[in-house]
């Protein structure tokens, strides 16, 4: 049987049924219990529960639009600092695992993996369109189609670094499959992220409280390092579209009048990014397994 990327992962993903561990024959996973889960032809394996009812995540449009930003190294510095602080904070006995929540494309967990050479990836998805894509993202990088919002399909204890950029976070999950070594790290947006371009053309704003937001879902983990990143990225317009067309005001603002609010704006124009890089790690009472994720 030829190898593939998931055999790379598959000692850690468990069961989103009944929480077995899995193994690979030819274009399928199975648990002992004989629940099957098919690898897609693209290269990615669907772990979703039947009782997930958290839709698609995002759409090809979006997805291809995120792939177009990100291959032009507008958020480069963003990748460089996390990456940076998965290295700094690493503790190689918490094994080679690190996980990517939501993570979309697999970009960010691309440029970590090439940082860590003994380490192999998982980039969680819920958008089939961003698994195809991770799923050849990185020679030691697996994707995998499931609900962040549900128990994760991944070993109690299995990863060393769970990333989580600019997507949603479930803390106790993250909780019970960090390694009791390993780091959480987190990239969120500051208040004025994106300014030049939020207000012109109708994009979601930060929320105001999100900081303080983010402080109350982490409460049980403590800060080990933070780093802000800020810098002006000189955008043209068709950058600009790509960043709308990217993100959740992609469903809020109509083509027509994207197209005429941008034509409007100075080209390049030097837009604001300013995220923050912040690694925790657990501090709360250990966990007992719950639902999947055992042993
Ligand atoms: C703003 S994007 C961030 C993607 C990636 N981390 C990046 O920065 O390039 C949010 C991602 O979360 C995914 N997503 C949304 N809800 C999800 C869920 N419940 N489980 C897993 N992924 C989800 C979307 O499909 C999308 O790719």
């Amino acid at each position: 049987m030829e190898t593939h990327r998931l055999d790379l992962v598959l000692p850690y993903l468990r069961c989103p049924v009944c929480g077995g561990a899995l193994g690979r024959r030819a274009g399928a996973v199975h648990c002992a219990a004989g629940h099957g889960f098919d690898i897609a032809r693209q290269g990615h394996l669907t772990l979703l529960a039947g009782g997930s009812r958290a839709g698609r995540g995002d759409t090809a449009d979006m997805v291809a639009a995120r792939a177009e930003f990100l291959g032009r190294g507008h958020y480069r510095p963003i990748a460089e600092a996390l990456t940076g602080v998965v290295t700094s904070g690493y503790a190689a006995g918490a094994g080679p695992l690190v996980v990517d929540l939501a993570g979309g494309t697999g970009h960010y967990l691309a440029a970590v993996l090439d940082a860590l050479p003994h380490a192999v990836g998982v980039d969680v998805e819920l958008s089939p369109y961003a698994a195809r894509r991770a799923a050849r993202a990185h020679p030691r990088m697996a994707a995998m189609r499931a609900d962040v919002w549900q128990p994760l399909p991944l070993a109690t204890g299995s990863a060393a670094v769970v990333l989580s950029v600019f997507g949603p976070r479930n803390a106790p999950e993250i909780a019970r499959v960090l390694h009791p070594d390993g780091r959480l790290v987190v990239v969120s947006p500051a208040p004025d992220h994106l300014r030049e371009i939020v207000g012109p053309l109708g994009m979601l704003d930060v929320a105001p409280d999100k900081d303080a937001r983010l402080a109350r879902q982490l409460a049980d983990f403590a800060v080990t390092a933070e780093e802000p990143v800020r810098y002006r990225a000189p955008l043209t317009h068709d950058d600009i579209v790509h960043e709308v067309r990217m993100g959740p005001s992609a469903h809020h603002v109509d083509d027509a009048a994207l197209t005429a609010a941008v034509a409007r704006l100075p080209e390049p124009l030097a837009v604001t990014v300013a995220v923050g890089v912040t690694a925790y790690r657990y501090v709360g009472g250990r966990q007992s397994p719950v639902g999947v994720g055992s042993g």
